[in-house]
């Protein structure tokens, strides 16, 4: 049997173009340009303007990652959207994004913070290299803005809307997720939070009143499990892939705070030159910031055929995820196909159309037989009904059996 890969074949990216800066903050709040700059290094964020939302996001950078790909929606197995903003709490995000797309497959909405991204290219790549799926499309999309207390100046100042999607593809290519890790540190569950808009707290008058529906945050504890966590995990995932920073090319870290960011570069001793970061023009866009971090990287040829790619994503929950994942050329050479060729071994085609053609007969034979069954029913249960009644009615003609006999007493 050969053995599959996860290859990033398509990206794509969508920010609103309504830009809000520090300085327009500074009228809207009690801060100022020099302290946000200093403090987190951002400058800008992308705000949503009427009519955008994350599905409409999220459908644009789709869009645009499968025309990169040169595929159709319905090349697509499964769309996971990873999102804590979705349109609606109920129905899934990702089942709107696969009906506005077109797409006939598998939808899942996955919600782990600012990891989610992260946490869905992982779970995507499971799919893609035990052969169950060829085409999975991986989205991270938010619209933080509107759930933004505008009078909170500990969180306004951070977050921006976007969305970024990828779309991962099964090959024998050597390359894609070398190694990843996955966590979650739940006692720290309440330190970002919207406490009423789920079950526990619905969002009624007063929560509303007291802006119980928006987001807040504790910013020390989320900054200290920070710091903590990037270098940690970056460690963990590159030396579980049997490789040492430097080793890596280049490091898309989640794009929270220019000040996490330094001090995990600090403690892995890894160059900035080699970091993605776009949080100066964004802002945090929770688990849009890594899949937007990598689409602009892709597309300004910061990543390049077989570099080797560290993305370390950390929020709420609080949760972290990390993967290794290294860039197969687009372009497969001729010389590099005659391998891939010579790789795939001939009769692995024969096995999986045989192995097709055993899943069809079995598939028929359950149909059959659950027809022959249906049928069998059809005609069998009048007669033992009528049987069953005989008997129940006894020898001496009294009906013992206990349900009648309830039936009989409550009339
Ligand atoms: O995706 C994960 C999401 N979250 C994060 O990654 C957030 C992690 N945390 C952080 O990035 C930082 O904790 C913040 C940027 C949120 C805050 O920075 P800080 O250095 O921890 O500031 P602080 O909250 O300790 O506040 C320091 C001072 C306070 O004034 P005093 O008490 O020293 O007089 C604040 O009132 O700065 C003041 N301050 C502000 N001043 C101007 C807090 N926010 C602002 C503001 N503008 N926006």
């Amino acid at each position: 049997m050969s053995q599959y890969f996860s290859k990033i074949t398509g990206w794509g990216m969508y920010v609103p173009e309504n830009v809000l800066t520090n300085h327009d903050l500074e009228k809207m709040m009690d801060t100022n340009d020099e302290w946000i700059v200093s403090r987190t290094g951002i400058r800008e964020r992308r705000i949503i303007s009427e009519g955008e939302t994350t599905v409409s996001m999220s459908v644009e950078a789709s869009r645009r990652a499968l025309e990169k790909a040169g595929l159709n929606a319905e090349d697509l197995d499964l769309i996971i959207l990873a999102s804590s903003t979705p349109d609606y709490l109920v129905p899934p995000a990702s089942s709107i994004i696969q009906d506005q797309l077109g797409a006939q497959c598998a939808a899942m909405t996955l919600v782990a913070g600012c990891s989610g991204f992260v946490y869905g290219l992982n779970t995507a790549a499971q799919f893609i290299q035990t052969g169950a799926y060829e085409h999975v499309l991986i989205i991270g999309a938010e619209t933080i803005s509107a759930g933004i207390d505008w009078e909170d100046r500990g969180t306004a100042i951070l977050f921006g809307d976007g969305a970024g999607a990828v779309i991962i593809s099964r090959t024998t290519q050597p390359g894609g997720l070398l190694s990843m890790k996955m966590g979650s540190d739940g006692a720290g569950w309440d330190a970002l939070i919207v406490p009423a808009l789920g079950t526990k707290n619905y969002p009624s008058h007063e929560n509303i009143e007291n802006n119980e529906h928006k987001l807040k945050m504790k910013g020390r504890p989320v900054f200290k499990f920070a710091t903590r966590v990037m270098s940690d995990v970056a460690v963990d995932v590159v030396t579980a892939a049997g490789l040492t920073m430097d080793d890596v090319d280049v490091l898309i870290p989640h794009q929270a705070n220019q000040r996490i960011i330094d001090l995990a570069l600090r403690r892995l001793n890894f160059p900035a030159e080699k970091t993605i970061v776009n949080l100066d023009r964004y802002g945090n866009t929770s688990a849009a910031s890594v899949p937007l971090a990598m689409v602009e990287a892709l597309e300004d040829g910061r990543i390049k055929d077989n570099d080797k790619v560290v993305m370390i994503a950390f929020g709420a929950g609080l949760t972290y995820a990390a993967a290794v994942w290294q860039f197969q050329p687009m372009e497969v050479s001729p010389e590099d196909e005659a391998i891939l060729v010579t790789n795939w071994p001939v009769d692995n085609a024969f096995q999986r159309k045989l192995q097709e053609m055993r899943t069809a007969a079995f598939r028929m034979k359950v149909q059959a037989r659950t027809k022959a069954s249906e049928a069998s029913m059809a005609i069998m249960l009048p007669l033992y009904s009528f049987r069953k009644g005989l008997k129940k009615r006894g020898k001496n003609g009294k009906n013992d059996d206990p349900e009648a006999l309830e039936d009989k007493q409550s009339d």
